[in-house]
């Protein structure tokens, strides 16, 4: 949800900025901005519409400059148009800024600047934000970086920001509270980003900013303190990823890149953590608290979206295999319901990026009433990783398309690991079913490899489908959730309104809309309520509904009462939503391809939101 990027070195800063723009656009594309310094002058140029609609703008510019910003946005204060579009500079030209995140007093602090003579040409916060960081500059007659800390501590909400002061042009000064920003090490230079993408093709050392804490840097110099004006050692860790594994790679779309991609991410995700004779699995990030997880009566899983349905699945997953109870909760619902939480209680936090908001704001509620919170994230370093007790990194590799596909089976591997576990610790399923099980896990990536071989198959099905204005998924018992979560693919990247049920709870409703314009996805391979899938699978077609099944390799009973069936090798059912979201992934992929939408970017929608 908007990319930062920030440049202070030898280099020219223009091109750094707008490829490092062009790498975060999945986080926002509505509009971008730079501003550079040559020395003398501060250059800003900003653009509604993509990073190649202002790379074009500054073409034929001469822009030199070592030390500059950059942001690519995702509206929430003020449409997406020019005047909205960061860098934005205070009144008298002081100050420029960038910004990721929302100020939610600004109402109050505008009016107050009102009071003070400020005129506002945007509608956005972070207008507001810097002629703030003017009017203390000016107040209180300091220095650039005294004005960003005074400015800030009125502040309330969420902000990365980076700030170039017009009088110290030498430096960029950048500060962060619940939005991350990155900075990448390089020799006598720094990178600046709101996530290590930007950063990786120059140095692998970075610091994650903390909460609270601002980094002043000039070309050789890292000053890291908190918001109180206290010095602190930065701490500086290793990019995990390479620059490879931010590229298309030959691929139409990184969405179709991650899909493919699901097989060595599962394989990544168990990496040391599943013993190759099957007989033993370690999450060794989750051993400091594994007591209090053993005794815990409950667990508590919150997330949202693709995530939230990974949770789903984690639902079923533990309280089958280690009869453990759980509940599962939507970040946003989940913090301002004033939910009974206690102290032994293990809340689950899973978040792909680790950043979104609500989910963060969750975790920070159960911190808050002392129950041991575990994080299941794939952006190491991110917020929630940080923030909680203890946790297992998915190890996805990065996800860029904004529709999550790999982190999904990923976070259920995850899950499965931790499932059977603890199955095995507290003594709920034989030895005997474990190890088939743990068997069947480590398979998963090749029967994945044979769904994705259909690729052309289910692009000729998208073919057939991609007109229609609506969609069903149903699906039952583990797969529930997977019909969630092809539903959601379809409606983000395609624009078709779909829904997905539990098969059963059909009849209690949404039956009414089936007719012969009305296709249904049914997950319906082989498990303890495939019978009463076919009875589901009956009462649509009865009703002149198109049918597109989910179904076990060689069954022979669903194809002859269905419109179309996808095949799948046959899997345990607790395995299945591994195995079955991948051809619904593929669906709404070439459905929304073949209409034209732009995948990785879709409209609305930003990966990372770290807005409520
Ligand atoms: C759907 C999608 C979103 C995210 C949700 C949570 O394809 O990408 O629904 O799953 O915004 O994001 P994370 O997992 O980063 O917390």
């Amino acid at each position: 949800m908007c990319g930062i990027v920030g440049y202070i070195g030898h280099r020219d800063a223009l091109p750094i900025l707008l490829n490092g723009l062009k790498r975060l656009e999945y986080r926002g594309y509505d509009s971008a901005g730079v501003a550079v310094h040559d020395g003398q002058n501060l250059h800003v140029f900003k653009k509604k519409g993509k990073v190649k609609d202002l790379e074009n703008e500054l073409k034929d510019k001469k822009i030199k400059g070592n030390i500059g910003i950059g942001h690519t946005r995702w509206a929430t204060h003020g449409e997406p148009n020019d005047v909205n579009a960061h860098p934005h500079v205070s009144q008298n030209g002081l100050f420029v800024i960038i910004h990721n995140g929302i100020i939610e007093n600004y109402k109050q602090l505008r009016n107050f600047l009102k009071d003070k003579g400020y005129q506002f040409k945007s509608e956005t916060d972070t207008e507001v934000l810097v002629n703030l960081i003017e009017y203390m500059y000016l107040e209180s007659e300091t220095d650039a970086e005294m004005a960003v800390r005074l400015a800030l501590s009125e502040v309330i909400g969420a902000y990365a920001i980076v700030v170039l002061a017009i009088n110290e042009p030498e430096k960029l000064i950048a500060a962060r509270k619940s939005s991350p920003l990155v900075i990448g090490i390089g020799k006598g230079e720094f990178f600046l980003a709101s996530d290590a993408t930007p950063i990786v093709e120059y140095t692998d050392q970075v610091v994650y900013l903390d909460n609270n804490n601002m980094a002043i840097l000039k070309e050789d110099e890292f000053i890291l303190k908190n918001l109180a004006n206290e010095r602190l050692n930065p701490i500086i860790q290793k990019i995990e990823f390479d620059l490879v594994s931010i590229e298309k790679n030959g691929y139409d779309h990184f969405m179709l890149k991650e899909i493919f991609e699901q097989p060595v991410a599962i394989q990544d995700t168990m990496r040391g953590r599943v013993t190759s004779d099957a007989s033993m699995i370690r999450l060794g990030g989750i051993t400091s608290v594994l007591k209090k997880i053993l005794a815990a009566k409950r667990f508590v899983i919150v997330g949202c979206g693709t995530s939230w349905h990974a949770g789903l699945v984690g639902e079923y997953l533990l309280e089958n295999l280690a009869r453990i109870p759980v509940e599962v909760e939507y970040g946003s619902e989940f913090r301002y319901r004033n939910p009974i939480i206690n102290s032994d209680d293990i809340v689950i936090a899973i978040s792909q990026s680790g950043e979104t908001a609500d989910t963060l704001a969750a975790v920070e509620l159960a911190k808050k009433n002392n129950a041991t919170v575990l994080g299941i994230c794939n952006v190491v370093g991110s917020s929630i990783a940080r923030e909680t007790d203890a946790g297992v990194y998915t190890h996805a590799g990065p996800e860029i398309g904004v529709a999550s596909t790999k982190a999904f089976t990923a976070q259920v591997t995850v899950l499965t690991m931790l499932s059977l576990m603890l199955s095995q610790e507290k003594g709920t399923l034989p030895y005997s079913s474990f190890k088939a099980l743990v068997n069947e896990l480590q398979q998963i990536p090749d029967k994945i490899s044979k769904v994705l071989e259909q690729n052309d198959y289910i692009k000729e099905l998208a073919y057939l489908y991609k007109d229609a204005r609506n969609f069903l998924y149903l699906g039952r018992g583990y797969l529930y959730p997977v019909a969630l979560e092809g539903a959601l693919k379809l409606k983000e990247i395609s624009y078709i309104h779909a829904e997905g049920y539990p098969a059963a709870e059909m009849k209690h409703g949404p039956i009414a809309l089936i007719d012969e314009n009305m296709p249904v996805v049914f997950l319906a391979t082989k498990d303890q309520i495939y019978d009463k899938v076919l009875s589901n699978i009956e009462e649509v077609k009865s009703r002149g509904g198109r049918v597109i099944a989910i179904v076990t390799e060689g069954d022979d009973t669903v194809i002859r009462m269905v419109d179309h069936v996808i095949e799948v090798p046959p899997v345990s059912e607790a395995l299945a939503p591994l195995v079955t979201v991948v051809p619904l992934q593929l669906l709404a992929y070439y459905a929304a391809v073949l209409r034209g939408n732009n995948v990785d970017q879709p409209r609305n929608l930003a990966k990372s939101v770290t807005v409520e």
